[in-house]
């Protein structure tokens, strides 16, 4: 796929760096790629002090996790996956696509790596026939909802939702939200 240049100066040492980011799906992208790459991006979140590998791993699968419609970003220069936006297809009379998860490790956000995923993604659902992207944020996270909103997604519906962990259960305030492709 396209490769993305970008500068980026860190303001503490000074210098300037160019950093190549490189853009593919995800069939070659291990679990524990994705999962290294969710626990870095997902860090301060509380679900991630309660998932472990395996329960990664079956959410992925509980939830139809589908590489081919999945676009991961990497650096070049480490071959790292450093943002991602993984997908399935739901079961429903439109083809529709749910986002799963998506996440930029830290030291790669605000450089338009996510926006240039949902760019490449349009194109890739597009080439899939499917009609309807859809996902669910969280209601207090403004760095995703702008993000959604910013490349084309609105919401659609407010929901609460009950999370059940190991640990117990809690209610979660979110907007569905949709994009039509
Ligand atoms: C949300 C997240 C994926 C954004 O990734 P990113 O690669 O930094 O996003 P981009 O640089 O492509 O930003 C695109 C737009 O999103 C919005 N956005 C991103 N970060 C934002 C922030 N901290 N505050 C407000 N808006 C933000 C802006 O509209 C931004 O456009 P702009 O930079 O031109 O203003 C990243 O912050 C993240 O991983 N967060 C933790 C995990 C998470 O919440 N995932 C989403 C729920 S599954």
């Amino acid at each position: 796929m396209t490769k993305l240049q970008k500068k980026e100066t860190f303001a503490d040492a000074k210098v300037m760096v160019i950093c190549m980011i490189t853009y593919s799906t995800l069939e070659n992208v291990t679990k524990q790629e994705l999962f290294d790459a969710f626990m870095l991006s997902f860090q301060g979140f509380r679900i991630t002090t309660e998932t472990t590998y395996e329960s990664f791993c079956e959410m992925l699968e509980h939830r139809n996790y589908d590489a081919a419609i999945s676009i991961g970003a990497f650096d070049s220069e480490t071959g790292e996956l450093v943002s991602y936006v993984l997908n399935s297809m739901l079961e429903r009379d439109i083809k529709t696509a749910y986002d799963i998860l998506t996440g930029t490790i830290p030291r790669y956000r605000r450089r338009g790596i996510s926006r240039t995923i949902f760019e490449k993604m349009k194109l890739l659902l597009q080439q899939n026939e499917v009609k309807i992207y859809t996902t669910t944020v969280l209601k207090n996270n403004s760095e995703a909802l702008g993000l959604y909103l910013s490349v084309g997604f609105s919401i659609k519906n407010e929901v609460v939702n009950t999370i059940t962990t190991p640990k117990g259960s809690r209610e979660v305030f979110e907007y569905e939200i949709v994009m039509n492709v």
